[in-house]
């Protein structure tokens, strides 16, 4: 979880200074911005856990790098509000994915894992992931007020958007 979860910060990243680098001086910026800042202090955090219980990274991580850039750069240059349909594809992915990790840590009997005592990693990495999940449930609600849902060929873009992130989940969790 930890390993998924830090790579999927790190590409989230990746996605908006992709995007600042097209959007830089639009009405756009701000925003983009402030979700930024907070994807940062997501991946610290997981930069953090995955130090503390020694997690190999992701073997992908370079991939996400040139990817998630690519793929901000790519949406912003199809405009704001495509950026912006970007955002509302991938934060719908992460929620779903949170989600479910949140239920596994609540049962872990029912998932096969070994039940955790309450000294264990599973309440604070639980509060973490709500925690950024509500972040993530914000940046939708951002990304949809600024026109998101408008963008042209919004259907296709995030079907395509969220295909690639479940991919990019599905892989690293793996490897
Ligand atoms: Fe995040
Ligand atoms: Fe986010």
């Amino acid at each position: 979880m930890i390993r998924v979860n830090q790579a999927g910060e790190y590409g989230a990243a990746r996605i908006y200074a992709g995007q600042l680098a097209i959007l830089k001086g639009t009405p756009a910026e701000e925003a983009l911005t402030e979700m930024a800042a907070q994807e940062a202090e997501h991946l610290q955090k997981f930069n953090r856990l995955i130090i503390e219980h020694q997690v190999r990274p992701t073997i992908l991580q370079p991939l996400w790098h040139v990817g998630g850039y690519a793929l901000g750069m790519l949406t912003a240059m199809m405009g704001e509000k495509a950026a912006h349909a970007c955002t509302i594809a991938v934060e719908e992915v992460i929620d779903g994915h949170y989600q479910s990790q949140l239920k596994r840590l609540e049962s872990p009997i029912d998932s096969g894992i070994p039940p955790l005592n309450a000294h264990s990693i599973n309440v604070p990495l639980a509060e973490l992931i709500e925690q950024c999940r509500q972040d993530e449930i914000a940046h939708k609600e951002t990304a949809i007020h600024l026109g998101g849902r408008n963008a042209p060929a919004y259907a296709a873009l995030t079907t395509a958007i969220k295909k690639i992130s479940r991919t990019a989940i599905w892989l690293s969790s793996r490897i």
